[in-house]
């Protein structure tokens, strides 16, 4: 029997179950309330709300801890390729040396994409956004592929391993057109990791050798994003695939909503923020009271976080990876010095202090991906290859799950009551 709780109404109450997580979270099933009662509850942004029941990622916002399937994310970063950690989210468990090298070669079996396709680039002017570059190519893969049989298990498994191979090719060919450069098709003896980075930057002439600081770096900053529960874009995908939308356009949606500045937007605004504070001087101070007074809309990008009211897990790993890769790249970036002051000010200021606002994943990763030579406006589609994983993870849990349904929230209607029309020359 579980715990019981009560809702005290004006003139009813409402009993229900207490529904208890394995890291012991506590929830007020509300499943039966409405019908019950003929109240909602009203919870906008959903600060309180849980929109389902998941095993795949633990997140406690208090103590700064995130794990994956239980594994926490400081020990997946540092041993493990980010191909298992696809694996991971999507299976339950860590891969086997023989499943990793099964589940490794049929992505890269769908690495290629419909030669087609690749005309698609060249209608795209060169100054597109790699990320509505790769939204499009994302939902196009629908007119390429039926969509998913959804109760047929082999056939999700296989949808969710082709975009795997897939969305990385685009991401990499994204880059090539914006740089006016031949397209480059993958190998088959480098990793996942290595793959994109010899389709990104390879020369067309050149054998290609890895930069293993490079391929390192990508490899944690992948991991470090593959996934974090419920936030938007998860909450998006998780939404659109409620209706049984075809696959690709599901995660189409979840690229829509990770672009947002607030949500995985937020690392390409972080460079121009830092760009922009250089450029004035390196005034830091300045910005930090812009962000603090209430009068302007000016916030620090890479601070704050919905869930992390301590410092953000991922960011502190980036944090001091930044650090390595710069040294080993030859890097001696400026930015460096503008971030690390104002962390500094934020960790020490009563208005960061009072808010709980730390640095996020966001603060660092850009400056890492500025001295690997990815552009700015790039920032987001790397987002989207590492989140990639969670978005599949959480679509088959929804998928599989026999008592889900279609999402679909209330409303508290504040709008005009009944009224007649009035023909139009009475108005
Ligand atoms: N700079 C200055 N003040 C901030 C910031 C910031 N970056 N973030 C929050 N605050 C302030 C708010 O103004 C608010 O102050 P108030 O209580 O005086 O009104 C308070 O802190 C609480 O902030 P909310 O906006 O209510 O927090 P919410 O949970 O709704 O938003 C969010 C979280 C969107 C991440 C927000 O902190 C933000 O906009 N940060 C900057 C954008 C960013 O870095 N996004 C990436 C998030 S991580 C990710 O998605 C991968």
């Amino acid at each position: 029997m579980s715990e019981q709780a009560k809702i005290q109404l004006p003139e009813l109450e409402h009993e229900s179950a207490i529904i208890t997580g394995s890291e012991d979270e506590k929830a007020f099933d509300i499943t039966k309330l409405r019908p019950n009662t003929g109240h909602i509850t009203l919870d906008p942004g959903y600060g309180n709300t849980g929109a389902c029941i998941s095993d795949i990622t633990f997140i406690d916002g208090e103590k700064g801890i995130l794990r994956y399937r239980g594994y926490p994310i400081e020990q997946l970063a540092e041993q493990c390729k980010f191909t298992e950690i696809c694996y991971l989210l999507l299976y339950g468990d860590l891969p086997t040396e023989e499943q990793q090298q099964q589940f490794s070669s049929r992505i890269k079996q769908e690495q290629n994409i419909h030669e087609d396709m690749k005309r698609f680039f060249d209608g795209f002017p060169i100054t597109a956004h790699p990320m509505a570059i790769l939204s499009a190519m994302i939902t196009s893969l629908s007119a390429y592929h039926e969509s998913t049989d959804i109760s047929d298990i082999e056939k999700i498994d296989a949808d969710i391993i082709r975009l795997l191979g897939r969305v990385k090719s685009f991401a990499a060919f994204s880059y090539r057109k914006s740089h006016g450069l031949p397209y480059i098709y993958p190998q088959q003896d480098l990793s996942y990791v290595e793959n994109f980075l010899h389709m990104t930057f390879s020369d067309t002439q050149e054998n290609y050798k890895t930069d293993p600081v490079l391929a390192e770096a990508l490899n944690l900053l992948l991991i470090l994003h593959a996934d974090h529960e419920q936030n938007c874009s998860t909450s998006t995908v998780r939404m659109v695939g409620s209706s049984h939308a075809n696959l690709y356009t599901t995660i189409s949606a979840g690229i829509g909503a990770l672009w947002g500045p607030l949500h995985g937007g937020a690392n390409q605004r972080v460079i121009e923020m830092l760009e922009e504070i250089r450029d004035d001087g390196s005034d830091y101070k300045k910005y930090v009271n812009m962000a603090k007074d209430k009068n302007s809309d000016y916030k620090l990008f890479g601070f704050g976080h919905r869930v992390y009211k301590n410092y953000d897990p991922r960011a502190k790993v980036l944090s001091q990876v930044a650090d390595r890769v710069l040294k080993a790249l030859n890097v001696d970036d400026p930015l460096m010095e503008i971030a690390k002051n104002l962390e500094e000010v934020a960790l020490n200021d009563e208005y960061f202090i009072a808010r709980k606002l730390y640095p996020n994943v966001d603060f660092y990763s850009g400056i890492i991906y500025k001295a690997m030579g990815i552009p700015t406006n790039m920032f987001t589609v790397m987002f989207a290859l590492g989140r990639l994983p969670g978005w599949l993870a959480h679509w088959r849990e929804m998928i599989l799950d026999p008592k889900s349904r279609i999402n679909r929230p209330r409303q508290v209607y504040t709008g005009p009551t009944f009224r007649d029309v009035t023909q139009i020359k009475d108005r």
